[in-house]
């Protein structure tokens, strides 16, 4: 039976690439720091009458990464697909997020990604074969302001996975992106982090920031209300004959693939900065000046 670890399966897209992967056949181990968290991801396997076996694993931590996998290695013996889905974004604009702040995205959305491929390609190339499903984000291919350092971990993740593609793809081992636009998670909700300087109420940058984050939440009920896509775009990625590199997910983050290829980079950039800018976007403006 074709064996899958999906990382960060507690919540949002990485429960729902489990739950897919299961329901295609798959045996999963989905992973979380606190299988005490395990209770979402239950009630969603119930539902699809599937089963997800759990692991704890910290992917900022080697000694958690290390037991993961022989954990993995003890009970199913081989590993056919890694999602990298763990990740966390910090929101605020670049001088409100301190060293520390940006480091920890960094430690989780790149450090942590590239310690797990490694501790899961030894397994890979024992078995001559197995794919590795890095979940970026349109935000890796288009700077979005207020998540600067978010942006800076995933356009990593992007260069990373492109060249690993190349490296691994000669020896029987994929690697291929997911790329989703926004869409409603924890990420937004409960594993919703801001930066502690951006939260400040009198900050400069603070009624900017919250007015464009107001724009993306509107933007993402509206576009992409549905983070199932996610999940099975996850699965498609994971499973497809032939797979893509790339796999951008959701109406923005197909339309913006498809748009800073079409268009010349000036106008690209130029139509970027509308979308964002609260001072070019009238009703954000009003929230600025209030
Ligand atoms: N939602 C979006 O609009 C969106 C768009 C583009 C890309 N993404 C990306 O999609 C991925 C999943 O995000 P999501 O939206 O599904 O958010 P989410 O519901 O908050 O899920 C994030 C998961 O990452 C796990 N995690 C965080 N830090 C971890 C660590 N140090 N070690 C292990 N696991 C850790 C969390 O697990 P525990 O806290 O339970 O350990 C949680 O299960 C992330 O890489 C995110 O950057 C999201």
């Amino acid at each position: 039976m074709k064996t899958a670890l999906v990382t960060g399966a507690s919540s949002g897209f990485g429960l729902l690439a489990a739950v897919e992967l299961a329901r295609q056949g798959y045996r999963v181990f989905g992973t979380m720091r606190s299988p005490d968290k395990r209770g979402a991801l239950d009630k969603a396997c119930l539902e699809a009458l599937v089963q997800v076996e759990v692991l704890p694993l910290d992917v900022t931590r080697q000694p958690s990464i290390d037991a993961c996998l022989r954990a993995l290695k003890t009970k199913a013996g081989r590993l056919d697909v890694l999602v990298n889905n763990a990740g966390i974004a910090l929101g605020g604009y670049f001088e409100d997020q301190s060293d520390a702040e940006v480091r920890e995205q960094f430690d989780t959305n790149v450090f942590g990604l590239m310690a797990m491929t490694r501790a899961a390609l030894p397994l890979m190339r024992e078995q001559g074969s197995g794919r590795i499903v890095n979940v970026s984000s349109i935000g890796g291919r288009v700077g979005t302001p207020g998540l600067a350092p978010y942006c800076a971990t995933k356009f990593a993740v992007e260069g990373f996975s492109e060249a690993l593609h190349h490296e691994l793809g000669c020896d029987g081992i994929e690697v291929t992106l997911v790329e989703p636009g926004t869409f409603p998670t924890d990420i937004f909700f409960g594993n919703r982090r801001t930066a502690v300087a951006a939260a400040r109420p009198d900050g400069p940058r603070r009624a900017r920031f919250v007015a464009g984050e107001r724009a993306v939440y509107d933007d993402m009920l509206h576009r992409n209300p549905d983070p199932k896509r996610v999940g099975e775009g996850i699965a498609r990625a994971a499973t497809e004959k032939k797979p893509k590199l790339r796999y951008p997910v959701g109406t923005d983050a197909q339309t913006a693939s498809w748009a800073m290829r079409l268009l010349p980079a000036r106008l690209w950039h130029f139509l970027v900065g509308q979308r964002f800018n609260a001072k070019a976007v009238p009703e954000l403006a009003a929230v600025n000046a209030g």
